[in-house]
């Protein structure tokens, strides 16, 4: 438990540990009560123990931190008006709270080159304090090479060896880790605003299935920047780099921000004309909607509504579709436990079996190294009284040992160096690996027909390993398009827990709410496609959905043309808003409230953050309910407001039973008072529109949350859902979220944010999948394409963000060396792939761990369209 003291504090961090090194938080230790004069002690290096006597606030303990921090301070720059971290910075604050405020040191300060360190994150090194965070966190914690400390004395510099990008994409935690402006939010520093002039939301993350908590700030109509928002079960401390740099597609030229009706004088037009517009279009009895797993859950429901649940599908193909209502299925069942990441984190245990998390899903794979790594640790620790929190002395324990990883992969992943074993097949052959694994935990499985020995010794260590521990995880997901691999890992889970484990299942989906509308029972586009061929002049709804990313453009243009009117809202113009008869604009995440379900069935809500550019930009699901009031001739089919959206959901779907109380309801109050979306520092309101009105306006007014557009407000505890930003009296940096938890590192107070909608059913017994996959031939003259995933440039909205794009490979295509020799191509020579009538030249990229008879295109990169990922296909060496 936390007592709320003060104490400042710079090296410990509480995702890292204690080293003791900065020597800032000394207090008085004393033996018992007839010792007076006690001893200087680092408190991060103290234990709490019955019978522990302590002052924080003794002279000398306050007169030795006072001179610590006078050192540290004397090569620090007194640059805090220029500098991006000035008024949220840490060390201010542990200034202030030492008392230090006079510099007696009249010498030249030392001072440092910069480095280029990419496109996220600006690198100033004369700030530095030495702390060591940084490199804890970025070498040790996320396991980056390329960033460490280099010279000695009082010359420490920290960095890279050369000028250059940051090779980990957890790069950007390093702006929260360092306590001073050294490493800071480059994105943030192209539209600076200091960060008690941010107006900020609780939001969640968009850009992959894990739904990392994020406050998301605006200034001016701009979305600025992306900070963590602490959950205890999901993303902890961190978000990866494409969820904190990939906001910037809300800012972007390419946004619509107008309803069109396309083909006519005058496009763009307003909300009258568009519903009288409209109106005999809802009122088709051919109408269909096409969902999105990047919608919000109450924009794929108001669509159902206002088309009708037959009429209704996802705009994914047949073979996603199924294989996610498959997962979704399983993890409902309550057979298995949907494990968190932070139950990733704690697992002592952990399979891999044909997903490549570390770009699909980056923070789970953080989370996956540090069960790595905690699980050597606290084996170590079992033999010697040393405390989990000793970061130093654990690490000089543990050496190189590590806790069990197997990585079972199509490729090697980044992830392979702290693998005890890895695995690379085609997703056959990984679907055998894991019924082999499934059969040696539970011998009534039906075994691996003609396994061979290498699935056999793998299968033989991963299932010891994962049977010696108490609380292992299995993970796995859609990505190799292969239902026996989804079923294998059940089959796992379910069988380690029939033997007595805890054990966890993971299943990763590709977008930010796939969970959700897999949730929902949604038939996939290939029934669209089939209805429009069957039934003449269909009108299609289509929402927040670049169908050409998801489908071969073929196929979308045969469904596009078989339909009278094309309907579309959206943020951004893409090829399918190309193609719209009438254009809608949607809001943005940063624009509306909507709730996603996570991958591990978690339903969280996001809020507005700031009020749209115009009135036209609304939720999909504020414009359908307008659709419907016109397709029910009055006001009948108006909903007022995001809370009866998620009543009528929970009638209509018991499956989603629960959502509704995911964050407090419009009119919630503490003490009759809002919750404000501004710190009360914030400063200019009165002078931000004095180009037009000298007199300060009215604040805007939001309707869907208890939050408000002021500084005025509640200040107190906040129901965990609706904190917009963290800061403390003296904590104004992103360190006063331990002021808003039960413990340092616990659950928020009054419990973490988010409803989850699974739960494990204990005691029902598995009904396990006797399904064993044949072996994987390669054909002649086809290969088997499978989409390869990257952290920069799979995922569709971060992609617009320029950083983000920077960092995105070229496309291209991946060979195994047998493949690349029969065809007669080398590295960077170039093939052709035909998909539904249209050709790709691809460079060659030979990956020697490549199964032959399988090709990788990476999937999602700008001028790549969508293949036909899961079939075989022909391919031709370019002359
Ligand atoms: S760069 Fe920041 S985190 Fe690293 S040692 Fe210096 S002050 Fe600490
Ligand atoms: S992209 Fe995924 S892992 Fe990264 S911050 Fe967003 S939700 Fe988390
Ligand atoms: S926080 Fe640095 S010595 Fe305790």
């Amino acid at each position: 438990m936390s007592l709320g003291f003060d104490l400042p504090y710079f090296c410990w961090h509480p995702a890292l540990g204690s080293v003791g090194a900065c020597r800032q938080c000394a207090i008085k230790m004393f033996r018992d009560e007839k010792d007076t004069s006690g001893k200087i002690v680092m408190s991060c290096m103290e234990g709490v123990r019955d019978g522990l006597r302590i002052s924080i606030n003794d002279t000398t303990a306050n007169a030795f931190r006072e001179q610590v921090i006078e050192w540290l301070m004397t090569n620090h720059p007194h640059d805090c008006p220029v500098c991006d971290e000035g008024g949220s910075c840490h060390l201010q604050d542990m200034t202030v709270m030492t008392g230090h405020d006079y510099r007696r040191y009249n010498y030249k300060k030392r001072t440092y080159r910069n480095q280029y360190l990419g496109p996220f994150i600006h690198h100033e090194m004369n700030r530095c304090i030495q702390c060591y965070r940084c490199v804890r966190y970025y070498h040790e914690y996320a396991g980056g090479e390329d960033l460490n400390v280099f010279a000695a004395h009082n010359h420490v510099y920290f960095g890279r060896e050369k000028d250059g990008v940051l090779q980990s994409p957890f790069s950007g935690n390093l702006a929260e880790v360092c306590p001073t402006g050294v490493f800071t939010d480059k994105t943030l520093k192209e539209h600076y605003t200091r960060k008690w002039d941010l107006t900020s939301a609780p939001s969640i993350c968009q850009h992959c299935s894990l739904g990392c908590n994020t406050i998301a700030s605006e200034r001016y109509g701009e979305l600025r920047c992306i900070s963590n928002r602490y959950h205890h079960d999901v993303n902890g401390y961190f978000l990866c780099d494409r969820g904190r740099f990939g906001y910037e597609f809300v800012n972007s030229e390419n946004r619509i921000t107008q309803p069109i009706i396309r083909n006519r004088v005058g496009e763009s037009v307003d909300e009258k004309e568009l519903m009288d517009h409209l109106k005999e279009i809802v009122n088709n009895p051919r109408l269909v909607g096409i969902g999105s797993a990047r919608a919000s859950l109450e924009s794929n429901f108001s669509l159902m509504q206002l088309v009708g649940r037959e009429n209704f599908y996802q705009g994914i193909n047949d073979d996603q579709a199924y294989l996610e209502k498959r997962m979704a299925d399983i993890l409902q069942s309550g057979a298995v436990n949907s494990a968190s990441l932070k139950e990733i984190e704690q697992a002592d245990a952990v399979l891999v079996l044909g997903e490549d998390i570390w770009n699909s899903a980056p923070i789970m794979a953080l989370a996956v190294r540090q069960s790595v790594m905690k699980t050597a640790a606290s084996d170590a620790l079992q033999t010697t009284p040393l405390p989990a929190w000793h970061d130093a002395a654990v690490k000089e324990l543990v050496q190189e040992e590590k806790g069990f990883l197997a990585n079972i992969n199509l490729v090697p992943s980044p992830l392979d160096a702290i693998a005890g074993c890895t695995h690379y097949a085609a997703p056959e052959d990984m679907a055998r690996l894991g019924a082999a694994i499934a059969h040696r935990i539970n011998s009534s499985l039906p075994a691996v027909p003609k396994a061979g020995e290498s699935i056999e010794s793998k299968a033989k260590i991963i299932a010891k390993a994962l049977q010696d521990a108490k609380h292992p995880v299995i993970i796995s997901g859609a990505s190799c398009y292969n239902e026996a691999l989804i079923k294998a890992a059940f089959n796992i889970a379910a069988a380690l827990n029939t033997a007595g484990r805890k054990a966890g299942l993971s299943y990763v989906f590709p977008d930010c709410n796939s969970m959700g509308l897999a949730m929902m029972h949604v038939s996939s586009f290939e029934k669209a496609v089939e209805r429009v061929k069957r039934e003449k002049d269909t009108a299609v709804i289509i929402l927040e959905n670049d169908l050409y990313k998801n489908i071969p453009a073929g196929k979308v243009d045969a469904f596009l043309q078989g339909c009278k009117n094309i309907v579309v809202l959206d943020s951004l113009h893409n090829h399918t808003t190309e193609k719209a008869h009438v254009l809608i604009p949607a809001a943005t995440f940063a624009e509306g409230d909507g709730n996603l379900v996570n991958n591990e069935g978690r339903a969280q809500r996001f809020m507005q953050v700031f009020m749209p550019k115009n009135n036209y930009i609304i939720e999909s699901w504020k414009w359908i309910w307008k659709m419907k009031a016109v397709q029910a001739g009055g006001e009948n089919g108006k909903v007022h407001h995001s809370e009866e959206l998620l009543s009528k959901i929970e009638t209509a779907m018991p499956q989603f039973a629960g959502i509704s109380g995911v964050a407090p309801a419009h009119d919630f109050r503490i003490h009759g008072q809002l919750i404000p979306r501004e710190p009360h520092r914030y400063s200019g309101r009165t002078a931000i529109l004095a180009n037009i009105n000298v007199s300060e306006p009215k604040p805007l007014q939001d309707e869907d949350s208890p939050l408000t557009y002021t500084m005025e407000g509640y200040a107190g505890l906040l129901p965990s859902a609706t904190i917009p930003f963290f800061w403390s009296p003296g904590w104004n940096s992103i360190q006063s979220v331990n002021k808003y938890q039960q413990e340092v590192g616990g659950a928020l107070r009054g419990g973490d944010p988010g409803v989850r909608l699974l739960n494990e059913k204990p005691g029902s017994a598995p009904v396990f999948f006797q399904y064993i996959a044949d072996p994987f031939v390669p054909k002649q003259k086809k290969w088997f394409i499978l989409p390869q995933y990257h952290v920069f440039g799979s995922a569709e909205l971060a992609a617009y963000s320029p950083g983000i794009k920077e960092q995105s490979p070229d496309p291209y295509i991946k060979l195994s060396k047998k493949d690349a020799e029969e065809l007669g191509v080398t590295n960077g020579s170039k093939v052709s792939i035909k998909i539904y009538e249209r050709e790709y030249s691809l460079p060659v990229i030979i990956q020697n761990e490549l199964g032959a008879g399988i090709v990788l295109v990476p999937i999602g990169l700008e001028g790549m369209a969508a293949m036909n990922w899961g079939a075989w296909i022909t391919m031709e060496k370019v002359n």
